[in-house]
Order: C-alpha cells, then sequence, then structure tokens
C-alpha cells in the first residue's frame, strides 16, 4: 500500500507496529525534510555537471558514502537525546530543473513534476514575487545550476571536511560556480536569531509524533500531514514508497542598518519610550526579539518562545495585519501555505546583533539569510505567500501594506500603525516602510529520494 501523505495523524516514527511502506519511505528519504537538522555551520555548494555519466556517478557516489536517511537521523537524535552519541552531520542534495535534463532526463520526463515553479525555475518566475531582474542577481545565480549540496553540522571541523572530500571527487567535467557558508547565531538565552536580532525557526510544520506531543495545542496546532512537504519521486524506483520535497533557496541580503533605524524611527513617531520601544519592530516582525507574539503581549518577556497562538480576536490593534508572522500565517485559515523552514543566516558580524547598540554600528549589508525552505508545492506554498501575502498590500485587509520584512515591489501606499497597544487610535497615515530585505538569487530545487540518487 502506499504511504498515505494525507493522514492527519502525526508520524509515530519509532513506533514497532510502523508499517513497512513507511519504514522504506523514511529509509529513502532525504534527512532535513521532515525534521530540521542541525545545521549550525553550513556549507552550501553550487555545482553544474556537462556530462550525464559522470554527473549521475557523482550523485550516486554522494549518495551511497555521504548521505543518511531520514530514518537514520530521527535515530540519532534520539540517540543523543537519551544522552548517548552525537550525530553525524547532514549531507543534502537537491537537483534543478536544468539538473535534472542535463543528468540525461528527456522534457518529457522533467514534466513528471507536478510544479510548475519548479518546471520552469526561479528565473522565468521573476514577475510573480516581484524578484529583482537576473541581470542584477550575484553572478553565481545568473548562470545555470544543476545542484545544490548542503552540508551541515554543529562544528565547523567536520563540514570543511566533507567539503573537501565532496569537492575532491567532483568529476573534472563538473563545475563549482559558487558556495555559501552559513552559521547560526544565538541570543544569549540560547535561541536562533536571524540578522535584525529576531528569534527565529520557531513556528514550523511538524510532521513527528514525538514533536507535536511536546508542543501545548490549545490554539493552535503544529500537526501537518507529510503531504505538506513530500510528494512521490517520479523517477525513484518505486514512488509510491520514495519520496522528495521541493526546495526553495534564496540569498536574502539584510540591510540590519536600515531596519535598526527604521525601528528607531517608528518608536520616535509612536512617541514610545522605555520598554515600549520594543513595539516599534515587533509590529513590523509580528514577534519581539525574544520571540514573544505581539498579540499575546504589549512587552516582551516571559521565557519560553510561545507558538501556541492565533490572532483571533486582534483586530490589527495588537499585532499589525502586516506583520511578518501575522501575514506569512495568518493562522485562522490557509493553514496548508506554511512551509518547512530551514535556512540559515550568513555572513560575519563584530556586534552583536541582540543588544541596544545605535544602528550606525550595524552592518548595511553582506549579511542576510539563506532562507530555505521545502515544499509540496512551491506554487501553492513559496510563491503563493511571496506573492499573494507578503507582497500583497491589501491581504486580509485592505491598505495594511507589504510585509514590512520580506515584501517585493512598490511600496506606495500610506499606512498606519495603533498608536498602544491594543487600543483603536491609530497613528497618522504614513510611508511605508522602505525595504531593507534583498533578494541576492536563487534557484528552486527537488530533493529527490536516495533510492533514485543510489540508482543513478
Ligand atoms: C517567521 C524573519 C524571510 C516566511 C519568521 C520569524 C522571523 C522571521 C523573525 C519569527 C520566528 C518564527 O515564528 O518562527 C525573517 C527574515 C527574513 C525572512 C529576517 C528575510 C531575511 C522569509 C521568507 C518567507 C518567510 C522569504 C516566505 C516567503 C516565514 C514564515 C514564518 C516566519 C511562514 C512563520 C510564521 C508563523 O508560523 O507564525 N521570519 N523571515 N520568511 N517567516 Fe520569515
Amino acid at each position: 500500500m502506499p504511504v498515505d501523505l494525507n493522514n492527519e495523524r502525526p508520524l509515530a516514527w519509532d513506533s514497532a507496529t510502523l508499517d513497512a511502506d513507511t519504514v522504506a519511505m523514511l529509509d529513502n528519504l532525504q534527512p532535513n525534510i521532515l525534521r530540521a537538522h542541525v545545521r549550525e555551520h553550513l556549507s552550501v555548494l553550487f555545482v553544474r555537471f556537462n556530462d550525464v555519466a559522470a554527473g549521475r556517478a557523482f550523485l550516486r557516489w554522494v549518495a551511497t558514502t555521504k548521505m543518511k536517511s531520514a530514518r537514520e537521523h530521527l535515530r540519532e537524535v534520539r540517540d543523543f537525546a537519551a544522552g548517548r552519541r552525537r550525530g553525524t552531520p547532514y549531507v543534502g542534495l537537491g537537483i534543478s530543473k536544468a539538473g535534472y535534463r542535463d543528468l540525461g532526463h528527456s522534457v518529457q520526463d522533467v514534466r513528471k513534476f507536478g510544479d510548475p515553479v519548479f518546471r520552469d525555475g526561479m528565473k522565468r518566475r521573476i514577475a510573480e514575487v516581484n524578484d529583482p531582474p537576473v541581470e542584477a542577481w550575484e553572478r553565481v545565480y545568473q548562470r545555470e545550476i544543476h545542484a545544490v549540496i548542503l552540508i551541515g553540522d554543529a562544528e565547523a571541523e567536520p563540514v570543511a571536511r566533507l567539503r573537501e572530500e565532496i569537492l575532491g571527487e567532483l568529476p573534472e567535467s563538473a563545475r563549482l560556480l559558487g558556495e555559501e557558508r552559513g552559521q547560526g547565531m544565538r541570543n544569549p538565552a540560547g535561541e536562533g536569531i536571524e540578522h535584525f536580532g529576531y528569534v527565529d525557526g520557531r513556528s514550523q510544520p511538524l510532521f513527528l509524533a514525538d514533536e507535536v506531543g511536546r508542543e501545548p495545542k490549545e490554539h493552535w496546532d503544529p500537526a501537518f500531514p507529510l503531504s505538506n512537504v513530500l510528494v512521490p519521486d517520479p523517477f525513484a524506483p518505486d514512488p509510491s514508497r520514495h519520496h522528495g520535497s521541493y526546495l526553495v533557496f534564496r540569498k536574502l541580503e539584510q540591510n540590519v542598518r536600515a531596519f535598526k533605524e527604521i525601528e528607531r524611527d517608528l518608536a520616535d513617531a509612536l512617541g514610545l519610550s522605555g520598554v515600549d520601544r520594543e513595539r516599534a519592530g515587533a509590529m513590523l516582525v509580528g514577534r519581539f526579539k525574544d520571540g514573544t507574539p505581539l498579540t499575546l503581549k504589549p512587552k516582551p518577556g516571559g521565557g519560553t518562545v510561545v507558538n501556541d497562538f492565533t490572532f483571533d480576536g486582534d483586530d490589527g490593534s495588537k499585532c499589525p495585519f502586516s506583520g511578518h508572522v501575522r501575514k506569512t500565517n495568518p493562522r485562522s485559515f490557509g493553514r496548508n501555505v506554511i512551509m518547512a523552514r530551514r535556512g540559515q543566516t550568513y555572513g560575519e558580524r563584530t556586534d552583536d546583533p541582540w543588544d541596544d547598540s545605535p544602528p550606525e554600528n550595524r552592518p548595511s549589508g553582506e549579511v542576510g539569510l539563506l532562507f530555505m525552505a521545502f515544499n509540496g508545492s512551491l506554487l501553492d506554498q513559496f510563491q503563493f505567500t511571496q506573492q499573494s501575502w507578503a507582497d500583497n498590500p491589501d491581504f486580509e485587509v485592505e491598505g495594511t501594506g507589504h510585509d514590512p520584512v520580506i515584501g517585493q515591489g512598490n511600496r506606495d501606499i500610506k499606512v498606519t500603525f495603533p498608536k498602544a497597544w491594543g487600543k483603536p487610535d491609530k497613528s497618522a497615515p504614513q510611508a511605508q516602510v522602505a525595504q531593507t530585505v534583498t533578494m541576492k538569487g536563487g534557484e528552486y530545487f527537488f530533493a529527490p529520494s536516495l533510492a533514485y540518487l543510489r540508482n543513478l
């Protein structure tokens, strides 16, 4: 029996009664899709093949000698939590539509991928999401990327070693087009943060019974069926048991200095003082820096980073409709749009991203987010989020404005902000805050099943 991707019950992957098809699915699935893999240190390699046989042999070698399965990863996490040994590094692989062609799959074959966004590739989809023209992207992304190789670990050394080994095996006909280095950042509480200083990666669709079991679920149910991230791998020996996932990769540069100036100016414009000034940035993100949801509290604080909430009963006077987390997950509807976000921050900084240092001390470029997310459908998840929600100033409420963090396109309407938390008083209409996140390039990939890769 094929694995039922639409089953609403979270997967009890460790259960002794797990059926053989699901076991086969997990043994042939890449890690980091159903559950985030540690990738504090991350190397991202962009490769072009140019020779069918050599490209296939290389991928087969990577898959058989360097990659573990989702089930192995889950076992490692379980063993580590039980105080036993540390896990092994993550190696993940994605192939672009051009990559499949270069590996010898015909045009007709590539049509077996149901997702039109994947079949087009990122360069042909810039209009939909208001991306900058391809000529403005960094050079590596302007080129035809065939595959992305992700190498991640808690430590830098195993990543460096694996990177050398993998590049050493790259066939002469192939090219390393470029690479990115991700490096996790944490605040003093130990939470992962992005460059604007906010806790990131907290809200995720969860697929596994053990992960779902740890979450309170009074208001928001974090459990999602596997179909949210998995599709049958069309070229695998048995697509009913061998699955893959669509991976969106975007290099998003953050102008931290400009964002901090915007936070300061907004706090001034609303007359906020003391700890209340924190609310300015929180209105843009939808959470305070420490992760506290703005719809729940007017001030940060409270210990754990809460995710059991909705925006029900919040008419925008607590968390504006434009706030990043409200735009990208309104929670009371559009549940199936959410993606499994697996990005990592990039770029070196000499300042501490979480402290109160003035904007002048912040980087204005060269740092940002290597945005990555797994999707069951790029069309209905990533592209929809960016196009119909983040870039749409009228989403949910007319005239609410673009997503101030990631919205792209002309920000040419005037917007208002609540003057006091939960009160009807609004600020005078003002220009939307400037765009501080710039897309520098990217690509859509498919992360195939290990069964496909081992059989190349
Ligand atoms: C959540 C920042 C890009 C979609 C968040 C959070 C932060 C953040 C601070 C709150 C943490 C959490 O709830 O887990 C950023 C920054 C970005 C960026 C700085 C760019 C540099 C994107 C992009 C998308 C996206 C490109 C999709 C188009 C989401 C989603 C959530 C989220 C879906 C979770 C919302 C929820 O479920 O409550 N982001 N993000 N983000 N972001 Fe982003």
